[in-house]
């Protein structure tokens, strides 16, 4: 094949010395606009894993390229006059510069014909002679931006300037260093990657850009300023740009995410930077380029494989694979980006979120790198929990917590999960052995489903209900048997069904009108969930009294009961929740419009709760922090008030759910998904906060936890299939603190001892 690479970049080099390992006969020529030598950046890191993939496609130009890594293994996080170190990171690094050269030596060698100084314009008529022009142009891509329409490109321009310097200080771990200043925060990821030479990026918000005045400074002016901001980190070594004399570059940059639907269109295929862009924070965009380039080379001189059918393969496999590190790096560049929630931390605190920031490294991670600091976070925590009175290392979901005179065993908790299976609002044998099964299996605290606060209120005609003595009794056994057999809390969540009622059994149909016996319902407007459901009545002054009523009814037959605490459900579309979206919420009165009004209601409803609820016992309020539709609907900011309105009212937990609130709502899926809003809420609002959605191992809530992103973690489908969920995750830890009933201590035991064994046998494989 005929081939030109645009760009010597690692992508271009790397895919041009592949292909003639795999052919010797391609033809190929790589294109580049700067000369040899001359390139902008310092040092990239790489990971084993990259080192293990580019040995076995090229084991000699690894051997040179591995044989030239720094290596460190510390992190040292400077912030407020601490440095916090951790260990076993394991890093390994190169200059940028030296890494090109090998590649380009290596080219050559293998009979690549390398063209510098050679800008390349997308217009120009030779590259339809070229069977293949491969792209690898970088992440501002001229051959991509010739015919955006074709590759679907999306690029989304983040909120931070940063600037790639370099210094002969020699940084013996990887560095972050934070510091305040009269114009804000800015700080330095600094690593070195030579002998005597090291990275060191500045990173700071745009507001404090400005406000430095870097904006109008030349680059050696803002050099000078960095030298004199971060002195005390570089023992009087200069800082240095390389990207002065370079065609393209700029000083001071924005970081831009670029993705592509699609990857090649004619003869053009798009490689690494060009395709898509990885945050320099999570240091793999050298990595994707060299991993981009291996595949297609190897797709390429597959026999048998149409372009078209090399082209599928290769789409498929690296797009997983981008969109893996697209989303950590989301997590990376987002931390950096609102920082600010985070100066509050401890320093210690602080290096742990910095640490976990991408959810690529978990407290298990943590600990396999350096058992002993992350042991002293598990003390850390432990001593916050318990007002410094337990030295415990422990892991932090098992540490109790208190909210006003309740103090929960430990920080996993049951969520709320309609069963369907009550009649006429009444808990039966079903519930008790349901929620008393859960809470023998260890949660620190048990919620019941949405229990309605009248017929009318429910959801399916199987919900359960708090409107009479008959219904107060059947709980009063249910909160008796929790309290005399486990050690667990119980809460009772109450709510009322709106326009989203008078719908069938969950597994008969989500939110599907009944086939008879329909009930009329009730909601802010009048607005159909979807056109095969009612249209609800809108609320009057009068039904509003009603409904407050209700609640506050069903709240002192809670005290009654028994129940610890109580939770207001104002979420998922529901009754409240449809007073609080816009989306639903279509009233010109004082009700409706600004969210002031929207959450007048539901805070109507929260303090006449509060105010019959007893002063010593908690009350949450669970919410719906996005109706995952953009700035139409309810936004993560406006979450943060939402939960701040409700603490006012005397919410001592923000229960933070999302979505359910409209049915064409766009939500994005994954491990932890709705976390990212409880951090924000808790954070920001300064408020304890409960994180739920798809949060599944015990590793995934001791992360949460310890990065003070929740307080609280709720499981709901995995305590579905395991209601010893909790006591299965001590037996994992071996943490032998957790209350195990009686009756169970012996298979408590078993299966903390067959763990131990086969944690035993897996590491003894891997040795
Ligand atoms: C501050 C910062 C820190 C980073 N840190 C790391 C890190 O630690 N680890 C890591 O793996 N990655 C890191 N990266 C990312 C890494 O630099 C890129 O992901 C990687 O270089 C991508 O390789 P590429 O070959 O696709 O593109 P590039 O390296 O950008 O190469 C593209 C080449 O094409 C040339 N070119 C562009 N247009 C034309 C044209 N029209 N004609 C001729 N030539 C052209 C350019 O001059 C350039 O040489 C960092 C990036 C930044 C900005
Ligand atoms: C069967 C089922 C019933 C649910 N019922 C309720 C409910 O009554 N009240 C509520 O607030 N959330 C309810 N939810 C939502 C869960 O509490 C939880 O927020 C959601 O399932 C995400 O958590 P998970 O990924 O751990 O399942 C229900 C979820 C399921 C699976």
């Amino acid at each position: 094949m005929r081939i030109a690479c645009v760009g010597a970049g690692p992508a271009g080099l790397y895919f041009a010395i592949s292909m003639k390992l795999r052919d010797a006969a391609h033809d190929i020529e790589v294109f580049e606009r700067n000369a040899p030598g001359v390139t902008f950046g310092w040092g990239v890191v790489f990971s084993d894993l990259t080192v293990d993939n580019i040995t076995a496609n090229d084991p000699e130009s690894a051997r040179t390229i591995t044989e030239e890594f720094a290596h460190w293994d510390d992190i040292d996080v400077h912030i407020r006059g601490e440095c916090i170190t951790s260990g076993g990171h394991g890093f390994i690094g190169i200059g940028r510069k030296r890494l090109l050269e090998i590649l380009q030596g290596r080219a050559r060698a293998l009979g690549v014909t390398l063209h510098f100084e050679a800008e390349c314009d997308p217009a120009d008529p030779k590259w339809r002679d070229y069977d293949l022009v491969i792209a690898s142009d970088g992440a501002n891509s001229r051959f991509r931006d010739a015919n955006p329409a074709a590759f679907g490109v999306d690029v989304d321009v983040r909120r931070n300037k940063f600037v790639w310097l370099g210094t002969s200080k020699v940084f013996d771990a990887f560095t972050f260093a934070f510091e305040e200043t009269e114009h804000g925060w800015i700080w330095a990821h600094a690593y070195r990657f030579a002998p005597d030479c090291s990275t060191f990026i500045v990173e700071c918000s745009e507001e404090t850009w400005l406000s430095f005045g870097f904006d109008r400074m030349s680059q050696d002016e803002s050099i000078a300023a960095c030298e004199t901001l971060f002195a005390e980190y570089l023992d009087g070594h200069r800082l240095q740009s390389n990207a002065s004399h370079l065609v393209g570059s700029a000083a001071w940059l924005n970081f831009k995410r670029i993705k592509c639907e699609r990857w090649n269109a004619g003869n053009v295929i798009l490689l690494g930077d060009a395709a898509h862009t990885a945050h320099f924070s999570i240091g793999s965009g050298t990595k994707l380029a060299l991993e981009d380039a291996i595949k297609l080379a190897e797709v390429l001189n597959r026999d048998g494989l149409s372009l078209e059918a090399a082209m599928d393969e290769y789409v498929a496999e690296r797009n997983l694979e981008v969109l893996k590190l697209q989303n950590s790096a989301r997590n990376s560049t987002e931390w950096f980006e609102t920082l600010d929630r985070y100066l509050h931390f401890e320093p210690l605190q602080f290096a742990y979120s910095l640490l976990t920031r991408s959810q690529r490294i978990s407290h298990e991670n943590l600990r396999l790198r350096d058992r002993e600091w992350l042991e002293g976070v598990e003390r850390w925590f432990w001593k916050r929990a318990t007002d410094g009175r337990s030295n415990t290392t422990a892991p932090p979901m098992f540490a109790p917590l208190k909210l006003r005179e309740m103090t929960i065993e430990n920080r996993i908790t049951v969520s709320p999960m309609a069963m369907y299976s009550a009649v006429d609002g009444l808990p039966n044998d079903f519930h008790l052995v349901h929620l008393g099964e859960r809470a023998l299996g260890g949660a620190g605290l048990v919620f019941t489903e949405m229990t309605c606060v009248s017929p009318e209120g429910r959801i399916s005609p199987g919900c359960t209900g708090l409107w009479n003595a008959e219904q107060a009794t059947a709980w009063t056994r249910i909160v008796d048997f929790v309290h005399a057999q486990s050690k667990a809390k119980i809460c009772l969540q109450l709510g009322h069904s709106g326009g989203k009622g008078s719908t069938k059994l969950g597994w008969e149909g989500n939110d599907v009108p009944l086939d008879a016996g329909n009930w009329p319902v009730m909601a802010a407007s009048d607005v159909a969930w979807t056109p095969a459901n009612q249209a609800p009545r809108t609320m009057t002054r009068a039904d509003m009294d009603e409904v407050r009523d209700q609640f506050v009814a069903a709240t002192r037959m809670a005290i009654d009961c028994g129940f610890d605490m109580v939770e207001l459900h104002a979420a998922h579309g529901y009754l409240l929740s449809s007073f609080i979206t816009p989306l639903q919420n279509r009233r010109s009165d004082e009700y409706g419009g600004s969210l002031e009004n929207r959450l007048r209601y539901p805070l109507e409803v929260f303090a006449a709760m509060r105010a019959a609820w007893p002063g010593d016992r908690p009350m949450s309020v669970r919410i719906s922090a996005t109706d995952w539709a953009g700035e139409d609907g309810v936004t993560p900011d406006e979450a943060v008030a939402i939960g701040e309105a409700f603490a006012r009212e005397g919410a001592d937990l923000i229960d933070v759910s999302a979505g359910q609130t409209w049915a064409e709502q766009q939500p994005v899926y994954g491990r932890m998904f709705q976390t990212p809003f409880s951090d924000k809420i808790r954070n920001e609002g300064r408020l304890a906060t409960m994180a739920v959605g798809n949060i599944y191992e015990p590793d995934h809530a001791n992360s949460i936890l310890a990065a003070g992103r929740a307080d609280l973690v709720a499981l709901a489908r995995p305590h579905l299939i395991d209601p010893m969920w909790t006591l299965r995750a001590a037996a994992q830890l071996d943490y032998r603190g957790v209350h195990v009933p009686p009756q169970y201590l012996n298979g408590m035991s078993q299966l903390a001892r067959n763990l131990q064994r086969e944690a035993e046998a897996a590491a003894a494989l891997r040795v």
